[in-house]
């Protein structure tokens, strides 16, 4: 009997490896898959029987008697007709879950390789051209046209141009390029070669956070095992040591130049003057593991499917406080509400959901009431957060709000790479200035010797003490204009976006900064 166990982190994590062994010493065949996404049915044993494949999950490993006769209680029948998976548009997650990861036969029987066989049948203005009409969109974050991104490296003129993959996926909650690499890495590294042939490029690089030790295990065999696939092309494995900012993509270059990760001013771009100072594409893992598909089964399939400017799927990541986590690969349009009631199952904790953050730590916090908007870049932007990684990351009504737009200034205070002043300062002050808040939000009356750092004490110490309002009013005044300098004075990302956690905590939920509550609507 062939049985099927996933390998991924966090299966392993739950106890696949002990399930794999217990079904391996009762004589079974296993093979050791990636994960097919959702993490409540994991350990997921899969049994193979007529070419058909029964699922059964959760299973221990003294589960093995049960599974094999079919009388398990937990058994789920085709696991991909459950309706979290049958109602996916898995483009890039096709393989994941289903395939031996580095069986390089297994991955050619279902469609690899076939993405880069047209693409290098194709001249490589063909390619990009490809990739700019299937609408693909940096999934890193920015959403910033891919194949514009392309096309600037295929239009510089040098002898010398990199490929980069940011694998340094640093956003709370995202996992979606670590399940990729694991379950699917030839996909990334045929995506990878495909971006090589159209912009010129022989050489590439996969940076990957040092927290992903099974990702980066998987990856250097993967390359091993395809070298002779994607030749000439040539890939290698760089491995971050657990710097947030080394994400920021020209941190990373000067990472893998053996330098201290701190960011570039742009321009000039990356794509002009990158990696050695040579013509550098540099893209999320997630952008670069679509191109297969878009070159296999044409721009337009891939385009067909979104929502306005957002063409394409998105693996969208359901964590934090939320029943069914896991990886749901789907075309924009689709809404957040659909996502973290329905798909989602609202919290694990059983009570209401009070807030949602999307895109990590640097994204925005939403109520309910706004969950209505659809998944897609403009809606999100317009609306005063950001997509992001495409994380969400579900709280249930015992979230203190205020406490999580400490959490995003302290964050930021933490992972400064300190090159600019309105991140590395700002942050430890919208430190400073949320303490504040919480402690007169906590005392009533406000207390006679508020709880300040040490910088504004001494400024405190020195003044006549009426000229400075600690109360929660003068204070959220501050951190607003505080909010105001990070946003538009910050170098990076980093800087510039931790007030879209801070400020929609401040907007949505006011009354856990001490403020009265938004008047709601009377019901009818
Ligand atoms: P950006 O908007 O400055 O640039 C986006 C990309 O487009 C970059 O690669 C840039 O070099 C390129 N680009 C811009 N103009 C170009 C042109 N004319 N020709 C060619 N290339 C061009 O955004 P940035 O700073 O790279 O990323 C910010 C995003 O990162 C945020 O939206 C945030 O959501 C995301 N982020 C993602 C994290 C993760 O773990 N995946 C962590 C933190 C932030
Ligand atoms: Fe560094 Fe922060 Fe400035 Fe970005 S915003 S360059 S992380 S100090």
């Amino acid at each position: 009997t062939r049985i099927y166990v996933s390998r991924d982190m966090a299966s392993v994590a739950l106890g696949a490896d002990d399930v794999a062994r217990a079904f391996e010493a009762a004589g079974c065949e296993v093979v050791r898959t990636g994960s097919r996404g959702l993490f409540s049915i994991e350990p997921l044993v899969e049994v193979e029987q007529d070419g058909t494949r029964i699922g059964y999950g959760p299973v221990g490993p003294g589960d093995v008697a049960a599974v094999l006769d079919g009388s398990h209680a937990a058994r789920l029948g085709d696991v991909a007709a459950l309706p979290f998976f049958a109602g996916q548009q898995r483009f890039t997650f096709a393989r994941c879950g289903v395939i031996d990861p580095l069986d390089m036969a297994d991955y050619a029987a279902h469609g690899g390789w076939r993405g880069l066989d047209a693409a290098r049948a194709m001249a490589p203005q063909a390619v990009v051209d490809a990739v700019k009409a299937s609408g693909l969109r940096g999934r890193g974050g920015a959403g910033f046209p891919t194949g514009i991104k392309w096309q600037t490296v295929l239009d510089a003129a040098s002898d010398a141009k990199f490929i980069v993959c940011n694998a340094d996926e640093g956003d709370s909650g995202t996992f979606a390029d670590r399940m990729l690499m694991e379950g699917d890495p030839l996909c990334l590294i045929e995506g990878m070669a495909i971006a090589g042939h159209a912009v010129g490029a022989y050489h590439g690089y996969i940076y990957i956070r040092s927290e992903y030790p099974f990702a980066i295990a998987t990856m250097q065999e993967a390359i091993e095992l395809s070298a002779l696939r994607i030749a000439p092309f040539t890939l290698e494995v760089r491995v971050g040591a657990g710097a947030y900012v080394c994400g920021e993509e020209t941190a990373l270059l000067d990472s893998i130049e053996g330098k201290r990760g701190q960011v570039r001013a742009k321009p000039p771009l990356p794509a002009l003057a990158g990696l050695f100072g040579q013509p550098t594409v540099i893209n999320n893992v997630l952008s670069l593991a679509a191109v297969p598909f878009i070159l296999s089964e044409g721009a337009q399939a891939y385009a067909a499917v979104g929502f306005g400017r957002s063409r394409g799927t998105m693996p969208v990541q359901l964590a934090g406080n939320v029943k069914h986590g896991g990886l749901y690969e789907i075309g924009f349009g689709i809404t957040l509400g659909e996502l973290v009631n329905g798909i989602g199952g609202g919290t694990a904790s059983g009570r209401p959901v009070r807030a949602v953050q999307v895109g990590g730590p640097l994204g925005a916090y939403f109520p309910p009431s706004m969950f209505d908007l659809p998944f897609d870049y403009e809606a999100f932007a317009q609306a005063g957060g950001l997509i992001g990684h495409a994380g969400i990351t579900v709280f249930d009504d015992t979230v203190d709000m205020a406490h999580m737009a400490r959490f995003a200034m302290e964050f930021c205070a933490v992972e400064s790479c300190g090159k600019c002043t309105p991140c590395r300062i700002g942050s430890t002050r919208g430190v400073e200035v949320m303490d504040r808040i919480i402690a007169a939000r906590n005392t009533t009356p406000p207390p006679a010797d508020p709880p300040v750092g040490p910088f504004l004490k001494k400024a405190l110490n020195s003044r006549s003490p009426s000229r400075i309002n600690t109360g929660p009013e003068a204070q959220t005044a501050l951190l607003r204009d505080l909010c105001d300098t990070m946003k538009y004075g910050s170098l990076c990302a980093l800087g510039g976006f931790t007030p879209y956690p801070v400020l929609s905590a401040l907007d949505h939920f006011p009354e856990d900064f001490g403020a009265p509550a938004p008047v709601k609507e009377a019901a009818e």
